[in-house]
């Protein structure tokens, strides 16, 4: 006799068991109204839930699951909606980044645990992205993408309001005297109009942008608005394909290939994203054992022009962007840098998707050849004062400051600067370069959104709109300036940045790629000497992120987590 043959889908492990085992898994999903026929062997499909009324970018995610189990039924399927950690990100206090390590791991346990055959992904508010294609990724199942959508434009007395770049630029405005505080607040209904993600190219509509050009969703689902029949649709169309994709066992790592992250960095730079894909790519591959570095984003994408006048560096937003084309508009526009032949979600190469795909609007989407801003990718610096690796975003700086030699301001951590960025008497001028520590993965901890630091009064009043900012922490995808990002190591571990002071003088360089405190060997020795490491966190989460925390060059996240555990089922539970 030969061993007893292996059940065609994972699922059947649960649901196709004789005896008492059988009776348990299938006895208490049948108090659902399920009949008998649902465990016969069909596709059982997670839908994988961020909804919260703690996520607000995410509150259309119940209505959307409904259209997503609609496919699923319609195409032979078996839908089972659960919910994960969701991480608001306007909300949660110290930073949502802090939980993106954890909310991964809910999801790859979510999956492991369960009698799942395929996954769809429901992602939309900054780190349900990266958090849900991490765990998933750890897993492997065949899995589908679908972002809920960004909210409809922000328009206040007539103009349109950005989300996130509609607060910074506001805010100066009080701070500089030319707004009053109630318009201020007044403003505040004027921008999230609906449900949905931020409607500018902030992080949220970066990362739903990088799961259509990495192929893990059907095509368009970067720019549909949260709120358009046309997102419900998508959402129907994503529930039949995945019941198509478990019979095609196309599974995650068959997808997210070294040419489906080479085409994501390389739209990344096309649309203006935000910086945080860096962090969120480089640990995304880490999981599903794809080579990829820090400077693959210089290689690969520095050099690429934007085509997407968008906010927060242009002037429309997402729901323009849908209207013009969308994604797959600006990926048929630069086809000559992509590799085409790269598999995507719906069973068809990234080429075949985007072959035929029409721009209805030269002002939002410009042509390659005229483009909205020449050179616009990520640039990755190097120097004594970032050895592993820094980033700037070149086309939200000043140009006249992205070659230029200033005098260190410093602020020791995040309450410092509080205090002192608003007094008259800070010795600080435009030449002057901010530097602020502290503020990185192990030292905030979580790596907090707070490297665009604000300006001081003093120079806003003059018109002074942008100096140099350079700090361990992360950026909003909606902020902008000369801000270089992502310092590693940290000053919390005891990188560079931890010993600069007040007084000292800093280059930055991006053309030469090169951030340097020119500060002696000898000094900054000394200085290094009498640095003091910060105490580790007591317990908890806390203190198991801040022992185990990856620096930002290799994409903050845990080392224990790197790579994936697979789908292998668990022993039984009785
Ligand atoms: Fe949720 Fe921007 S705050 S998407």
């Amino acid at each position: 006799m030969g061993s007893p043959k292996k059940p065609s889908r994972r699922s059947q492990e649960w649901f196709g068991r004789e005896g008492k085992q059988g009776f348990y898994y299938r006895s208490w999903l049948k108090s659902l109204g399920l009949p008998h026929e649902m465990f016969d062997g069909r596709p059982v499909i997670g839908i994988c839930n961020t909804w919260s009324e703690l996520t607000p970018c995410n509150a259309s995610f119940r209505e959307l699951a409904e259209h997503v189990k609609r496919g699923v039924y319609e195409a032979g399927g078996f839908p089972l909606e659960f919910p994960v950690m969701s991480l608001g990100e306007t909300q949660v206090r110290p930073t949502a980044m802090l939980w993106r390590n954890l909310a991964s791991m809910d999801v790859e346990e979510s999956i492991r645990a369960n009698p799942l055959d395929g996954v769809v992904l429901l992602m939309g508010c900054d780190k349900t992205t990266p958090s849900l294609l991490m765990g998933a990724a750890s897993v492997d199942l065949p899995t589908i993408g679908l972002s809920g959508g960004a909210s409809l434009s922000g328009n206040w007395r007539g103009c349109p309001v950005g989300s996130g770049t509609g607060v910074i630029q506001m805010s100066e405005m009080v701070r500089a005297g030319e707004l009053s505080q109630r318009d201020f607040v007044e403003a505040e209904a004027s921008m999230q109009r609906s449900k949905g993600s931020c409607m500018t190219m902030g992080t949220a509509s970066t990362m739903a942008s990088m799961v259509e050009a990495l192929g893990m969703s059907l095509p368009e689902n970067a720019a549909i608005p949260a709120v358009d029949a046309r997102r419900f649709r998508l959402a129907h169309l994503t529930g039949r394909r995945i019941v198509e994709m478990v019979k095609e066992d196309l599974r995650m790592s068959r997808i997210l290939t070294r040419d489906a992250f080479e085409n994501a960095i390389k739209t990344n730079a096309t649309i203006g994203g935000s910086t945080n894909a860096v962090i969120h790519l480089l640990a995304l591959a880490g999981r599903i054992g794809v080579p990829l570095s820090l400077d693959d984003w210089d290689r690969l994408g520095s050099r690429l022009p934007c085509l997407v006048n968008l906010k927060p560096s242009g002037e429309y937003l997402m729901e323009d962007f849908y209207y013009a084309g969308g994604l797959p508009a600006v990926l048929r526009e630069i086809s000559e840098h992509l590799a085409l032949d790269a598999l995507t979600a719906n069973g068809r190469t990234l080429g075949e998707n985007i072959a035929d795909a029409p721009c209805w609007n030269r002002d939002v989407i410009r042509p390659l050849a005229e483009p909205f801003k020449p050179e616009a990718g990520i640039a990755v610096l190097h120097g004594n004062l970032a050895p592993n690796g820094a980033v700037i975003k070149p086309s939200a700086a000043s140009p006249q400051l992205l070659q230029h030699r200033g005098r260190a301001v410093v602020f020791e951590n995040i309450e410092e600067l509080k205090a002192r960025i608003d007094d008259e008497a800070l010795d600080i001028d435009e030449t002057c370069v901010m530097v602020l520590k502290n503020c990185g993965p192990r030292g905030y901890p979580g790596m907090a959104e707070v490297g665009n630091m604000p300006l001081p009064p003093k120079l806003l009043k003059r018109g002074i709109t942008d100096i140099i900012r350079i700090s361990d922490a992360r950026m909003s995808g909606t902020a902008y300036g000369t801000v270089v990002l992502h310092v590693s190591p940290e000053a919390a571990a005891g990188g560079t940045l931890a010993l600069v002071r007040n007084g000292d003088f800093i280059e930055l360089d991006v053309p030469n790629r090169r951030l340097h405190l020119d500060v002696p060997e000898e000094e900054l020795a000394q200085r290094r000497a009498e640095w003091k490491a910060p105490a580790s966190p007591a317990r908890g989460w806390t203190k198991l992120y801040v022992d185990h925390v990856q620096q930002a060059h290799l994409g903050a996240d845990l080392d224990i987590l790197v790579g994936g555990s697979g789908d292998e089922v668990g022993r039984d539970s009785h």
